[in-house]
């Protein structure tokens, strides 16, 4: 007997967040206000951050002053990494971001904060994923790393474990420190680009410092709405890069999650 079979409807495709940044429309302010926080963060992290993040922001000419044209960018990261950024109106939902990194398209806010607000931000705006982010992506290993971040996260939203892989992110990509021989360094985005949580995770006696690994970033909670109280720190930016790599989403799937919250 003849049966119809009923597909899935579409997923929706990220393209349809993408908008125009529309770069003339921001105003001498708003690249006055790049500028304060472009220096105000470059004095402030000084060697503080891993050494590929600073190599980064000067591969991309990120130092240049005014808020980056987002094709003038691209024309840079494309050819050497694949990776080109896009504007976006505000956050987009996790299956449209993880979508995107399999892409290698990195989601930039077409807005920027007001000077009145330098270290309040509500979502992310383009300082935040143009000076956090893509100096980062200038760097074919971790090039490569958030792409499969964005693979493994479109398997386990499929698998409904989409959080499994929003915890590797934020524990790596966004607020992981890294070792750098002996010494404690900034690796993620959200604290490369954080006036306040930058020193504070390197230095602050009120918080735990884990070594990283895949398994204990799935177990580990994080907050969205303050500094984090604990930190997972990469052993090494290298080993991190090959334990990501190295996940399979059949692996990341049958990680023990009843092995409790930290903390
Ligand atoms: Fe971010």
């Amino acid at each position: 007997m003849f049966e119809p079979r009923i597909d899935p409807p579409p997923a929706e495709h990220w393209s349809t967040y993408v908008v125009d940044q529309a770069w003339d429309r921001f105003t001498l302010e708003d690249h006055a206000v790049w500028d304060v926080l472009f220096e105000r963060q470059v004095e402030l992290l000084g060697t503080r951050v891993v050494a590929q993040f600073l190599d980064g922001i000067d591969l991309l000419r990120l130092s240049h002053p005014g808020i980056p044209e987002l094709g003038e960018l691209n024309a840079i990261l494309t050819p050497r990494t694949g990776w080109r950024t896009v504007a976006v109106p505000g956050l987009v939902p996790d299956p449209i971001f993880f979508d995107m990194l399999r892409e290698r398209v990195f989601p930039v806010g077409n807005f920027i904060r007001r000077r009145a607000e330098l270290d309040y931000l509500e979502a992310p705006d383009c300082f935040h994923d143009l000076f956090g982010h893509i100096p980062m992506l200038a760097h074919h290993e971790f090039a490569a790393m958030v792409e499969h971040v964005g693979r493994l996260g479109h398997a386990a939203i499929a698998a409904g474990e989409g959080e499994r892989v929003a915890r590797i992110y934020w524990h790596s990509v966004e607020f992981g420190l890294a070792k750098e021989g002996r010494e404690l360094k900034i690796l993620g985005a959200g604290l490369a680009s954080s006036f306040g949580e930058a020193h504070f995770s390197l230095e602050s006696e009120a918080v735990r410092r884990l070594p990283f690994a895949v398994e204990r970033a799935v177990n580990t909670p994080y907050r969205h709405d303050a500094f984090q109280p604990l930190y997972l720190v990469s052993q090494s930016l290298d080993r991190t890069v090959a334990d990501i790599l190295g996940m399979t989403p059949e692996a990341l799937l049958a990680i023990d999650r009843t092995r409790g919250s930290l903390p």
